[in-house]
C-alpha cells in the first residue's frame, strides 16, 4: 500500500475545509457577542460544522481501521514525531467538537436556544469552564497543524520524496 485510501484521502481534505469553515464562523461569532449582535443561528451554524467535524472524525478513524495506512515514509525519530502529530491531531479534532458542545450545554446558550430567543444569549462566558478549554485548544490545534504543515513542505521540497501524494486521489497503481 503506497498511498491512503480514497476515502481517507476525501475525509483529509474535507476536515481541513470544515476546520476553516469551523474557525472562521467561531471568530465572527466570538466578535457578534462582543459587539452585541451575535444570532441564535450563528452559534446553531458554528455547532453544526464543528460536529460535523467531530463525526468525520469518528467516521475517518474507522476507516483507517478497516483500510489501513501505508508503511511509514521514513524512520526513526522524525517518523515517531510524525506519528506523535497525527494521534495528537485526531485527538484535537475530537476535544475541540466536544468541548464546544459542553459550552453550549453548560451556559445560557442552551437556555436561549430552547427559548428560541437571541435575547437571552450570554454577554460574557465567566466561570464557563468549557469556553476557556475550548479557545485554548483552537490555539493549541493551529500551532500542531502549522507543525504538520511544515512536516508535510520538509518532504515535499527538501527531502522530494513524494509524500503528498500519498494523500492524494490520483492513484500511482
Ligand atoms: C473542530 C471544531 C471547532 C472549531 C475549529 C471551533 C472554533 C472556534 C473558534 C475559533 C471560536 C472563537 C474563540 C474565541 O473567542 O477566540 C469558537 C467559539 C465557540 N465555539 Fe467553536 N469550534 C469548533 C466546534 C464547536 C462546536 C461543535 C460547538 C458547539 C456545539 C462550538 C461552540 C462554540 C461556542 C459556543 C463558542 C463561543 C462563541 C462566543 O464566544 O460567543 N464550537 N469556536
Ligand atoms: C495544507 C494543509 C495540509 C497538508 C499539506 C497535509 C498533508 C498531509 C500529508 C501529506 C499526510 C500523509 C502523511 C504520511 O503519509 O505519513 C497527512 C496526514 C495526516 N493529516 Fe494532514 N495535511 C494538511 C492539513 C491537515 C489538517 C488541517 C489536519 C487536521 C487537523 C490534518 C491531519 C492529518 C492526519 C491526522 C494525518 C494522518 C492520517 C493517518 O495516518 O490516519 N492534516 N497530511
Amino acid at each position: 500500500m503506497k498511498q491512503y485510501s480514497k476515502r481517507m484521502v476525501i475525509a483529509h481534505w474535507l476536515t481541513l475545509g470544515l476546520l476553516v469553515a469551523a474557525w472562521f464562523l467561531g471568530n465572527s461569532l466570538s466578535d457578534a457577542r462582543h459587539e452585541g449582535n451575535a444570532t441564535l443561528a450563528g452559534y446553531l451554524i458554528h455547532a453544526l460544522v464543528g460536529d460535523a467535524i467531530l463525526l468525520l472524525t469518528l467516521l475517518r478513524m474507522f476507516f483507517r481501521r478497516q483500510d489501513g495506512t501505508p508503511a511509514p515514509a521514513g524512520s526513526g525519530v522524525m517518523d515517531k514525531a510524525a506519528t506523535g502529530i497525527h494521534h495528537l491531531l485526531y485527538t484535537l479534532l475530537i476535544l475541540l467538537p466536544v468541548s464546544g458542545t459542553l459550552i453550549v450545554l453548560t451556559s445560557k446558550v442552551w437556555d436561549a436556544l430552547m427559548a428560541g430567543d437571541a435575547g437571552l444569549l450570554p454577554r460574557k462566558f465567566t466561570g464557563v469552564l468549557a469556553h476557556d478549554v475550548h479557545e485554548l485548544l483552537v490555539n493549541v490545534l493551529i500551532a500542531v497543524v502549522i507543525v504538520h504543515i511544515l512536516g508535510a513542505a520538509k518532504h515535499q521540497f527538501v527531502l522530494k520524496d513524494g509524500l503528498m501524494s500519498r494523500m492524494s486521489l490520483r492513484r500511482k497503481d
